[in-house]
């Protein structure tokens, strides 16, 4: 006689039955919008390889992040573009810098009602787009760029962030932005450390959407990781944790879920991951051409970071899925 078959196809007869049993379930609460702010423009600029997010003007971005915050997102993350850059990325610690000056705009309109963050690096701000102060042999310091990290972290806590997200990949900064928000007394600053952070190349689009081109044709190999690596992920995830960080990221997401999962595994802080610029493009541009179908795809790859282990995902798609996905 026969033994009875398992048969999973039983707990997949109906969509209820399908909810039922669904391991894990994506919701608007765990998304976080990336969001960017660009200084002296008039009205909203589209950037053409981020299909549907714009640079904003401070008026559209408090539009935005109202608009948000109604939707039940729970976190914005900001990005800067200033009208000038320099050698050291004065904009990204100077009080009246684009990034403190929508801060402060966005907390006096909204207060807490959502979670105001703040990508805290330079590369934005600098004219050589790398994410640190270079040395005279034109290296990224890393040392000399923790000291401005600092200042920056300080700019944006004044300003009203409640987390900063130090993303330069700079040994030792979630220590040193620990100390330095300790020593003025925001100690309820939190830190979002970008802590394993791979130097890809799925950023492209988000370095048209902040005006970045690393001087001569260079890249961040130096700094962030090799993809080749996994174990070095909890190394990097380890030594955050211990410095202070409150919430570990992962980046970028799809390629990088075996480093999700065992990050999730590890640690008992929340766990980030962000579904980056080049992500969401290859779904936009697939799905243009009809090759891919939207809705599936995004809602299929920003399931599968959450079965991975990540807790919050920074996604493009936010607001796409707060207003359509509910
Ligand atoms: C650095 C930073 C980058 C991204 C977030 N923070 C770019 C980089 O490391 O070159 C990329 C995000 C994305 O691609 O969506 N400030």
């Amino acid at each position: 006689m026969a033994f009875p078959q398992s048969r999973p196809r039983r707990l997949r007869q109906s969509p209820a039955l399908r909810e039922l049993v669904a391991e894990v379930r994506l919701g608007v609460s765990d998304l976080v919008a990336p969001l960017f702010v660009r200084e002296g423009i008039s009205s909203p600029q589209p950037i053409s390889s981020l299909s549907g997010v714009l640079q904003h003007t401070r008026e559209s971005l408090k539009e935005e992040v109202r608009a948000l915050a109604d939707l039940g997102v729970p976190a914005v993350i900001l990005f800067g573009v200033p009208a000038v850059k320099d050698e050291v990325g004065s904009g990204a610690f100077d009080p009246n810098g684009i990034v403190q000056v929508a801060l402060g705009e966005l907390r006096e309109e909204l207060g807490n009602r959502i979670v105001l963050m703040a990508d805290l690096c330079v590369d934005e701000y600098t004219s050589h787009g790398h994410c640190g102060v270079l040395n005279a042999k034109g290296d990224v310091d890393n040392d000399a760029t923790l000291e401005i990290y600092c200042k920056a972290a300080l700019a944006q806590a004044q300003a009203g962030a409640q987390v900063v997200a130090p993303s330069g990949m700079m040994d030792g900064q979630v220590g040193a932005i620990r100390a330095a928000l300790d020593g003025a007394g925001f100690l309820d600053t939190a830190i979002m450390a970008y802590s394993a952070k791979y130097a890809s190349g799925l950023y492209g689009p988000f370095r048209d959407a902040v005006d970045v081109q690393i001087a001569g044709g260079g890249n961040r190999k130096g700094y962030q990781q090799d993809w080749r690596n996994a174990r070095e992920a909890l190394r990097e995830v380890a030594a955050d944790i211990e410095q202070g960080a409150d919430i570990v990221m992962v980046k970028p997401a799809m390629s990088y879920l075996d480093v999700i999962a065992s990050v999730s595994e590890r640690v008992d802080v929340p766990v980030a991951a962000y579904h980056v610029s080049g992500e969401y493009a290859m779904i936009k541009a697939a799905a243009a051409n009809g090759w891919i179908d939207h809705d599936t795809v995004a809602v299929e790859q920003l399931t599968a970071v959450k079965r991975a282990g990540a807790d919050i995902i920074l996604t493009y798609f936010a607001r796409w899925f707060a207003e359509t996905q509910q």
